[in-house]
């Protein structure tokens, strides 16, 4: 066996050298070839900085990423009152740029709104069976235009808004009486949690005609697509890391969509079934709502783009997790 740090004979060929000194060979190699990769990552993105807005120097493959900190609003604070309203960072190997006082926001989200409205693609997004056909991750354009459109008109307006009163009143009530029972009990509540379910609730009976099921665990498996969506995955950041999922997190999201899927297509087809009771007097839920839409145009000025159980359950989806936390944060 060729000793550590001695070179290997002279004679030695791949075949008679043993397997510990070629590993070592590899290890030798590929760090080697990493360092020159990151090496020239720095030089490359020393050299693109020029055209970027003032920002601290990142590190190779990581970038700023460790410069954010356990709570990265903080960090971001703390970052733009050094390097101002308009900076660049780069998370990872993600060149990015952080904005951060009206007049800046103004100028991105209003001025220049077309050129930024699109969400960057992060790796669930890519991996869900439905996201291209919804509307928080879909490409702004004609078919985002569509959709927004169809949202707007048909599950967003006022008129759809005032018509799900009752439903906010039976869960309001239910709340109150569900506080005075702890009251008299005289036991401590979690007003937080509370609020929280009591929002989850009407959003569910809102989108889905329904807050339990059954079968599933409905909120259980959106709350667990939620968190699963919203872990960090350092992918995300270094794309060539994906195929190693690392973190579980590939395939963490895909066992979860494919629960979600399920419990989509269950609900869709109860709805199906029932549709012979929307008789015009029934509480009209958004899954109703679009299936009465069906293989209509989802905008009759886009008529290329036809609605399909596909495009009901990104909509669905979008409406979910635009709905969960945000009401219940609201109040709280
Ligand atoms: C107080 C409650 C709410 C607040 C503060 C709120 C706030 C917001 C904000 C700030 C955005 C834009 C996010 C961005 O562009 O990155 C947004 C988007 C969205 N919200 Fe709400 N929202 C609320 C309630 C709801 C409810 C109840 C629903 C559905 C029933 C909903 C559905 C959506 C959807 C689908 C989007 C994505 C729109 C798109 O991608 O163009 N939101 N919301």
């Amino acid at each position: 066996m060729t000793p550590l740090g001695s070179p290997p004979s002279s004679h030695g060929t791949l075949s008679n050298m043993d397997s510990s000194t070629l590993s070592i060979l590899l290890s030798l190699l590929f760090t080697t070839l990493l360092s020159f990769a990151a090496g020239l990552l720095f030089w490359s993105d020393l050299s693109h900085r020029r055209r970027f807005p003032p920002g601290p120097l990142p590190l190779p493959i990581i970038g700023n990423l460790h410069m954010l900190g356990d709570l990265p609003h903080h960090g971001l604070r703390r970052l733009s009152a050094q390097y101002g309203p308009i900076m660049s960072l780069r998370l990872g190997l993600i060149p990015t740029v952080v904005v951060s006082s009206p007049e800046a926001a103004k100028s991105f989200l209003g001025t220049h709104d077309a050129v930024f409205a699109s969400r960057p693609r992060f790796v669930e997004a890519e991996l869900d069976f439905y996201s291209t056909k919804g509307m928080v991750f879909t490409e702004y354009g004609p078919y985002w235009r569509s959709v927004r459109n169809l949202c707007t008109t048909h599950l967003l307006s006022a008129a759809r808004v005032r018509s799900f009163e009752g439903v906010r009143r039976e869960e309001v009530a239910s709340l109150v009486a569900s506080l005075k029972e702890s009251a008299a009990a005289r036991e401590a509540v979690d007003l937080t949690a509370q609020v929280m379910r009591a929002m989850e609730d009407v959003a569910c009976r809102m989108i889905l005609g329904r807050s339990t099921d059954g079968e599933h665990d409905l909120k259980g498996i959106i709350q667990e697509s939620a968190r699963v969506a919203g872990t960090f995955n350092l992918a995300d950041y270094v794309p060539f890391l994906r195929p190693l999922d690392l973190q579980g997190s590939t395939r963490r999201f895909k066992a979860v969509r494919r629960s979600v899927d399920k419990l989509l297509e269950k609900i869709i087809d109860d709805h199906v079934q029932e549709a012979a009771r929307y008789d015009g007097k029934h509480q009209q839920d958004f899954i109703a709502i679009l299936l009465s839409m069906m293989n209509q145009p989802i905008d009759p000025r886009e008529e290329q783009y036809i609605i399909d159980r596909t495009n009901i359950k990104a909509i669905i989806l979008d409406m979910i997790a635009g709905s969960f936390e945000t009401s219940s944060t609201s109040i709280d």
